[in-house]
């Protein structure tokens, strides 16, 4: 039987793309207001154990302060600005939560996909605990977040707290094994550059009933190209260029 992901096709990275400030619950207000049901979004650790939406392991694009965030307690990352970075309009706009990100999500019943995105060496356990939390966070709910990551000791980590909560590895290249390794982390997706999606690479991840998702596609032409590969699903920046139904 073919297994389904929770997610749409159409899929909005960090929010909004660049359109409003990365990550930031702004971004997907923005993004939902163009229609978008479904969002990508990166998570780690404070020094405290909080999940919280950064990209990056330094604070120093996105937000007011300068440093390794996981340095820094959910207390004092969550009074910085992450905003101002980005435009006047935004200033003052902080950063975010997984519990807050979920209270938005669930309200309006729409799909998330949690970029597992560690502090070098903190691989398994922010996985961990992205797990436990998603499972509070989404108890009794029917349709449940996707983990993705670059890193699969995160997705280990996840997949220890939270095996019931779908899994997708992420690929910046098609290293030796990549199938192999996503079977093995009971992954149900392969989530990769899009530039890397030929037909080909879409019917070995379909052959091994895994669903073929590509990232961060802006260009119509490159849609054309993967909707005829057979993708599954595409996270893309231009929310306003894309629309997300069909
Ligand atoms: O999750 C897909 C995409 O977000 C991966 O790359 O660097 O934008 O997090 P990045
Ligand atoms: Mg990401």
């Amino acid at each position: 039987m073919k297994r389904t992901l929770p997610l749409p096709f159409w899929i909005a990275h960090r929010g909004a793309g660049k359109l409003a400030p990365e990550n930031t619950l702004a971004a997907f207000r923005l993004g939902a207001q163009h229609g978008y049901r479904a969002f990508e979004c990166d998570v780690k650790l404070s020094r405290d154990g909080v999940p919280f939406l950064l990209h990056d392991s330094t604070l120093n694009r996105t937000t007011s302060a300068r440093g390794r965030a996981a340095e820094r307690d959910w207390s004092e990352l969550s009074r910085l600005d992450a905003g101002g970075w980005h435009s006047r309009a935004f200033a003052g706009e902080p950063l975010m939560s997984l519990e807050a990100l979920a209270a938005f999500i669930l309200a309006n019943r729409f799909a998330l996909n949690i970029e597992i995105k560690p502090t070098p060496g903190q691989e398994f356990e922010t996985g961990e605990v992205v797990g436990r939390e998603v499972l509070r966070l989404w108890a009794g709910q029917t349709s449940l977040p996707v983990f993705s990551s670059f890193q699969p000791e995160a997705l280990r980590g996840a997949r220890a707290s939270a095996p019931e909560v779908p899994r997708g590895l992420l690929l910046d290249g098609l290293r030796a094994g990549w199938l192999d390794e996503a079977q093995a982390l009971g992954c149900q997706a392969v989530i990769s550059n899009y530039n890397l999606m030929d037909a080909a690479t879409v019917a070995r991840i379909h052959g091994a009933d895994m669903r073929a998702l590509v990232y961060t596609v802006n260009d119509e032409a490159a849609v054309r190209w993967l909707r005829a590969n057979g993708v599954d699903g595409i996270i893309t920046d231009a929310v306003d260029k894309f629309s997300p139904v069909g």
